[in-house]
């Protein structure tokens, strides 16, 4: 693992255009929606990613061949040729869970090691693994491994105790080669959902009902192929959004999608900062010289995404007053908080509010990275602090931000990559 980290010498004004890359989260599980065909599977704008890497390694074990041409992804797996899923991939990523469902439709069964990922809270699995058994598999824990059985997955009901974005994407592919109709309620209506529904669809799928709470799936008993292109990164556009506002800059956000990003548009406005839509795929975004504090709730889509609480802690530090942020997805995920003191921030915590007093005059420190999106926050407290900040394991940010520093430098930020052996 590389121990590179970003030095940041803060103070510059962004300006410019930044194109937004494929959506990693939308990447992930059309990648493992390739297991549940032996058809050919071509994916088009997929970024350059650690996770890509991770979920294309994974992939291979189970014998898929797959070339790609720039960020053209070809991906075959004739045969599998193994259900098992080692700690040593998944360990890396918790999405490895989104295996599970397309191995055990397609071959009757799957193992699959307890998964890791970003350490934000407990974040257990446990809604997958009843939504298999809902279409009748036998699930069983044994020495960190789940053991997913089924002949022939049968169509069920099941209704999310908590709205769950893989788990409402793993039970839609197990569905999809299921016997039978599948009907699931509370389900997620996040963009990524809905790009595998529709990614689904094209392979043979009947799905009904994406992008509300109750998904219907009526199973086939073979799926063809696809070739589709990815959505763009709400996540990665929200991140330069910020980046523009706070550093009072002025950034087209080129090839994203404004719809997705609805509730972030509508608290950066909030803030003070001028969001224009140039065209139906690019948003300027203009800071202001006051930023407004600002009182935030993460919610499943279409709320404020949990994925853009850090950011906005970021950004909130330098509002002209005290802001709140609530955090109702993850229990765990204040922990790029520590981390953003170092550099000058006030901020008090108790249980899941932040309160964020604002005026903060921050200055560049070294820095840890915990996880991704708390590494983006980190990045975009360097890009305002006084001095130079230098952001350790960035690991954590190469999972999900093609090439973040590259794009920020050709904003005008003075970042760069320094690579250690
Ligand atoms: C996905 C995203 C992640 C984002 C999150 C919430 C991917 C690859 N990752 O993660 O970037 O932060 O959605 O928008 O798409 N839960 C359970 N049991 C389960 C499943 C989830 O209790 O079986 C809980 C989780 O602990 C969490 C909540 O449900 O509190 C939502 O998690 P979920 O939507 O499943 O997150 P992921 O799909 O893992």
């Amino acid at each position: 693992m590389a121990l590179d980290y970003i030095e940041i010498k803060g103070g510059r004004r962004l300006e410019g255009e930044v194109q937004i890359s494929g959506a990693k989260n939308a990447a992930l599980p059309a990648l493992a929606t390739a297991l549940l065909t032996s058809k050919k599977c071509v994916l088009q704008n997929v970024p350059d990613l650690q996770d890509i890497s991770t979920m294309l390694k994974i992939l291979e074990h189970f014998g898929a061949r797959s070339q790609s041409f720039d960020s053209t992804y070809e991906i075959q797996i004739e045969n599998l040729g193994s259900v098992e899923a080692p700690y040593d991939f998944v360990r890396k990523m918790r999405a490895s869970v989104l295996l599970l469902g397309p191995l055990l439709a397609r071959n009757g069964m799957a193992r699959i090691s307890l998964p890791g990922g970003c350490a934000i809270g407990v974040r257990p699995i446990d809604l997958h693994l009843k939504a298999m058994e809902s279409m009748g598999a036998v699930i069983s824990l044994q020495d960190g491994y789940v053991e997913a059985r089924a002949k022939k997955l049968k169509g069920g009901e099941f209704t999310f105790g908590q709205v769950t974005v893989t788990g409402t994407i793993n039970s839609m592919m197990a569905a999809s080669l299921a016997d039978g109709e599948s009907r699931f309620l509370n389900c997620a209506k996040e963009p990524e959902v809905i790009f595998c529904g529709e990614l689904l669809k094209s392979m043979g799928a009947k799905i009904e009902g994406l992008g509300t709470p109750t998904i219907l799936v009526k199973g086939q008993t073979s799926l063809s192929g696809f070739s589709h292109k990815l959505i763009p990164d709400r996540i990665e556009s929200g991140t330069y959004m910020v980046a523009a506002a706070m550093t009072k800059g002025e950034v087209l956000i080129r090839q994203t999608c404004p719809q997705y990003l609805e509730a972030v548009i509508r608290a950066l406005k909030d803030s003070g900062a001028n969001v224009e839509l140039q065209s139906q795929d690019d948003i300027l975004v203009k800071g202001a010289n006051e930023i407004c504090p600002l009182n935030i709730v993460t919610q499943p889509h279409p709320g404020f995404p949990t994925d853009m609480q850090a950011q906005f802690m970021t950004y909130l530090c330098l509002a002209n007053g005290e802001s709140q942020m609530m955090e109702t997805i993850f229990e765990n995920r204040f922990m790029h908080v520590p981390e953003l003191m170092r550099l000058g921030a006030k901020i008090t915590i108790q249980g899941s509010k932040a309160t964020i007093k604002g005026n903060a005059s921050l200055v560049g420190a070294p820095v840890m990275a915990t996880d991704l999106r708390a590494s983006a926050s980190l990045v975009l407290a360097g890009l305002v602090a006084k001095g130079t900040t230098k952001v350790h394991r960035i690991y954590h940010l190469d999972r999900g931000y093609e090439k973040m520093e590259k794009k920020l430098a050709l904003l005008g930020a003075n970042i760069q990559r320094v690579p250690q052996a």
